[in-house]
């Protein structure tokens, strides 16, 4: 049968609505596709993108493991805030006054071994002078605290460096006093004690003479060993075992000496040495064996304060601040020959004994004990060359300068944790008059 046009018009009609439903039905199911939970915004442009099931939980773990990280860091950072509120605690706002110095008289200042005994009072004295200083230091026998109320000042600087390694570093003038001091601390470590003053020493002289600094050696009474010339002048050559228990100490600081006169004349490197002699005061080291810390330590605790061998063997005694008086005279002064710096005022060690009992008071008695290998019978300093070239003398009187230690002694031991303080801090008013000064 013939189609009629009619028939073909609603057969056509039939095939494009089909096409149309089909259409609709393939857009209607890949919508279905774009799930909420399968959904991701790429963070770059914030295009919508569909994830496979796989990478989805990939990407949970990593939301997951930043948050926890981001919870630490959080955790971290209020634990270091605690921490630093407390650091503020203890530290102290107000320095102890400085004087201010312009850029023609203020000096950059390096002083090895800075944060020791010496070392800490001679830091007060040129701090509070207006200078810049720098303290190298390896903490051996040194400790933050001698120097802590300068943390922070604009002209102070602490380095932890051991002085047996070189220093690069731009500097006016050198105090090096990096070294053991008393004989346990320089037996503990023979051959360290010795490497410190030899090569510790050339490093320092290297220094001096790349940048032009003047430099002060540090060196000690102990170079006249056990002198058989009484007081001993500058002259005397000294009397020295070279193989004695002391040997590491005196004979570093006799080569000490020795590299730098050879340096002065090699190298032209202005040189000063000082022969240092017994010097006490706050912030000396109380278990170092010496005479001073030993008595006022038994004396403070009532225990028997020993004397070893018969007490007749003498020592002089000089003020630390004496001692920083004397260093910084030298160091300005023309003056290039070893001078002595100590205190002439001799006492033998019962004598000692007896004045510090004196001055603590408690229960203690006076005992002897067996006598110490190699511990020199006389020791006075002839400290002529210091008062003519220096106009330089001991000011501070013994018991004035007991007394001060003593009473450091006292609130050491007092001391029960490290918030409880004990910090010495430098006196104005015994600053030398400004004759000496920079
Ligand atoms: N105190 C005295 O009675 C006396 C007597 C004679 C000479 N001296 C000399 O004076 C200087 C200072 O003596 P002190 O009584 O202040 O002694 P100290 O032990 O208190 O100070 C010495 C400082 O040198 C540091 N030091 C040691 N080896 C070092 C190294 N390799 N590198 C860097 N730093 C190092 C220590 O940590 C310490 O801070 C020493 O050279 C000492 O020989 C002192």
């Amino acid at each position: 049968m013939p189609l009629t046009r009619r028939k073909m018009k609603q057969f056509c009609l039939f095939g494009v609505a089909t096409l149309l439903v089909f259409v609709l039905y393939k857009s209607l199911a890949s919508t279905e596709d774009l799930q909420p939970n399968a959904l991701h915004r790429d963070a770059r442009d914030n295009e919508i993108l569909p994830l496979a099931s796989g990478e989805h939980r990939n990407q949970q773990a990593i939301i997951e493991q930043q948050r926890k990280e981001l919870a630490e860091a959080k955790a971290k950072i209020r634990e270091i805030e605690a921490k630093l509120g407390r650091l503020e605690a203890n530290v102290p706002r107000k320095y102890p006054d400085v004087r201010f110095l312009n850029y023609k008289n203020r000096k950059r200042i390096l002083i090895t071994g800075g944060a020791g005994f010496v070392g800490s009072h001679l830091v007060d004295f040129l701090m509070m002078e207006g200078h810049e200083v720098i303290v190298v230091d390896n903490f051996f026998t040194g400790r933050k605290r001698n120097v802590e109320h300068w943390l922070g000042h604009e002209n102070f600087e602490l380095i932890h460096h051991d002085i047996v390694n070189p220093l690069f570093i731009e500097v006016d003038e050198i105090y090096h006093l990096a070294s053991p001091a008393s004989p346990p601390h320089y037996m503990y470590n023979p051959v360290k004690t010795i490497k410190t003053n030899t090569m510790g020493t050339i490093n320092v002289l290297g220094l001096a003479k790349r940048v032009g600094a003047k430099v002060l050696i540090a060196s000690t009474s102990e170079v006249y060993g056990d002198p058989t010339v009484h007081p001993q002048p500058e002259s005397y050559w000294g009397h020295v075992n070279p193989i004695g228990p002391r040997a590491c100490y005196d004979e570093g600081k006799r080569v000490s000496e020795t590299l730098s006169y050879a340096y002065a004349k090699q190298e032209n490197v202005k040189v000063r040495v000082a022969r240092i002699f017994n010097t006490y005061g706050p912030r000396m080291h109380m278990n170092d064996g010496r005479v001073v810390s030993n008595f006022i330590l038994q004396a403070l605790r009532n225990e028997t304060i020993t004397v070893y061998g018969n007490g007749k063997q003498t020592r002089s005694f000089q003020y630390v601040t004496d001692l920083v008086d004397g260093l910084v005279a030298l160091m300005v002064s023309n003056y290039t020959q070893p001078v002595n710096i100590g205190n002439p005022v001799e006492h033998t060690i019962e004598e000692f004994a007896v004045i510090i009992k004196d001055l603590v008071g408690g229960t203690s008695i006076i005992s002897q004990g067996a006598a110490v290998e190699d511990d020199p019978q006389r020791r006075k300093p002839d400290i002529t060359r210091a008062k003519r070239y220096l106009n330089w003398e001991p000011r501070v009187p013994l018991k004035v300068g007991l007394e001060k230690t003593i009473e450091y002694f006292r609130r050491e031991l007092d001391r029960a944790n490290h918030s409880e303080r004990n910090v010495f801090m430098p006196d104005n008013k015994s600053k030398k008059s400004e004759k000496i000064l920079v």
